[in-house]
């Protein structure tokens, strides 16, 4: 067989590459003012073409000040924001409480190295009682989400002393050296090569029940992942010998529900049987809620829809309140085998951030918190289902608590993914002061993420927006 001359690397390359005056076109046809236009223009003199800013829109808006739900540009046109910092705007922008409590934290410690200060012990032990692990828990601090992930897995790999980590394809688990292994990008890859942790990650398929596997444009059910718990029963694969009782593998980390590839959620059937599995074969179970967890689903953590409970939760993302924070969440035997001086990280628990996040967290885990998120999903929901009768571009929608994600198609019967028109009711939306990220196993997924505080005259103003955009999108592209 020929190599193909698509694939070769030069020819991947050369895709993946900024072509020549491509960004100066963009800038020139952005629906931006000239303040705006000549940031676009130093912010591409100046920074890496490889910033995901780049990556998600034509030209991302250029964001001078920001308030609640709204995001303002630099020429003052106003965005309602449906990316909260990627999840991590929670409690909304500039949150009065928490400017406040970062206010008055700076004029009385603002860091410590990663030793103990009061912030941080009260966090802590904040953390241990809200995890939803009945077992006794302790927690590690990082700075980042990958920084997070990276402690799960050594405290894993430590306590069992075995090599491997199980995850799902699709997941998202960071793009650190450490991290980029046991994340699912086939476009982001090639630039880690080598991947690590090299040879110690196996894969399974994420669940998804709308797309069957025999659609022209497939997904994967449960079955596929009770064909994978057939297999470790076997001795053919290199994670165990089913047989002979032999589990080289450490722990299955996965997303609850897949966030950066297009917020999907799978059945609850998933994380019960990722439990089953880890539970037969000896293995941890450590659940990634950066993005899912802290209320956004209308419970604290997303695994908590499926009544399971996992041994180990990371947590950062909305977590500081706007400043970098990461927690891991284990049970105290887990962590027991780490000695002293284990693991230390600068920045990790900076007093800011931790001052910050004892308030998020009293915010979120409060049970009249997460019932205005889900009545504000509901009203979402319904929102939604109206426009559903009238775009056949909207295939289907996920929806928990305020975690949505809505799959475009071309068509309802052959689910054909509507990536071109996405990427128009996209860039249309940028246009009507509306931000959300775009992503989907197929590039054609809305993924929205608003703050939790989001009110209902905002929903409106975002469901009126959908309605015009979904509709010029569907005569220009001819759908329905
Ligand atoms: C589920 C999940 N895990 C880990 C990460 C990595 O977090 P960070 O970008 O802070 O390293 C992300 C970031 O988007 C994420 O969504």
């Amino acid at each position: 067989m020929v190599h193909s001359a698509r694939h070769s690397k030069a020819a991947q390359r050369e895709r993946l590459r900024v072509q020549s005056g491509e960004m100066k076109k963009r800038i020139a046809d952005a629906p931006f003012g000239p303040k705006s236009k000549e940031l676009a223009r130093k912010w591409a003199e100046y920074e890496s073409f490889g910033g995901v800013g780049w990556g998600l829109f034509d030209i991302a808006p250029i964001i001078e000040r920001a308030n609640g739900a709204y995001l303002y540009d630099a020429d003052g046109k106003e965005y309602l924001d449906l990316l909260a910092g990627f999840s991590v705007s929670q409690l909304g922008e500039c949150n009065k409480e928490i400017t406040e409590i970062i206010q008055k934290q700076a004029s009385q410690l603002t860091h410590y190295f990663d030793f103990p200060h009061v912030e941080r012990i009260r966090l802590a032990e904040k953390l241990t009682r809200v995890s939803g692990i009945k077992d006794k828990t302790k927690v590690v601090f990082g700075v980042t989400g990958s920084d997070g992930i990276e402690l799960a897995v050594r405290a894993a790999r430590y306590y069992t002393g075995q090599p491997y980590i199980l995850t799902a394809y699709g997941d998202y688990h960071g793009v650190t050296y450490g991290t980029m292994g046991l994340t699912g990008k086939g476009n982001m890859q090639p630039y880690f090569y080598p991947v690590l942790p090299d040879k110690a990650v196996g894969y399974f398929h994420f669940p998804h029940e709308y797309r069957k596997p025999d659609d022209d444009f497939p997904g994967f059910g449960m079955e596929s992942l009770y064909a994978f718990e057939r297999l470790l029963e076997s001795k053919e694969s290199p994670f165990t010998d089913g047989v002979k009782g032999i589990s080289n593998v450490a722990a299955i980390l996965v997303e609850p529900f897949q966030s950066s590839a297009g917020y999907y959620i799978p059945p609850p059937e998933y994380l019960q049987t990722l439990r089953r599995i880890a539970d037969r074969f000896g293995m941890l179970l450590i659940i990634d809620e950066i993005q899912t967890g802290l209320g956004r689903t209308g419970k604290m953590w997303a695994y908590q829809h499926s009544g399971i409970e996992p041994d180990i939760v990371v947590t950062s993302k909305a977590l500081g309140g706007g400043l970098p924070l990461a927690a891991v969440i284990a049970r105290e035997d887990i962590l027991a085998e780490w000695g002293p001086g284990a693991h230390v990280s600068t920045q990790a628990g900076n007093a800011l951030a931790c001052a910050a996040a004892n308030h998020v967290i009293d915010v979120v885990s409060s049970p009249a918190f997460l019932q205005s998120v889900n009545e504000s999903g509901d009203y979402f929901r319904a929102g939604l289902r109206d426009l559903e009768e009238r775009h056949p571009i909207i295939g289907h929608v996920d929806m928990k608590g305020i975690y949505t994600g809505i799959e475009l198609v071309k068509d309802r019967k052959t689910k054909e993914p509507a990536a071109e028109a996405g990427s128009y009711v996209c860039a249309r939306s940028v246009e009507e002061g509306l931000l959300y990220e775009k992503g989907g196993y197929y590039y054609n997924r809305m993924q929205l993420i608003p703050p939790l505080t989001i009110s209902r005259e905002e929903l409106d103003r975002v469901l009126n927006i959908f309605d015009r955009v979904f509709g010029d999108a569907e005569k220009k592209y001819g759908i329905g």
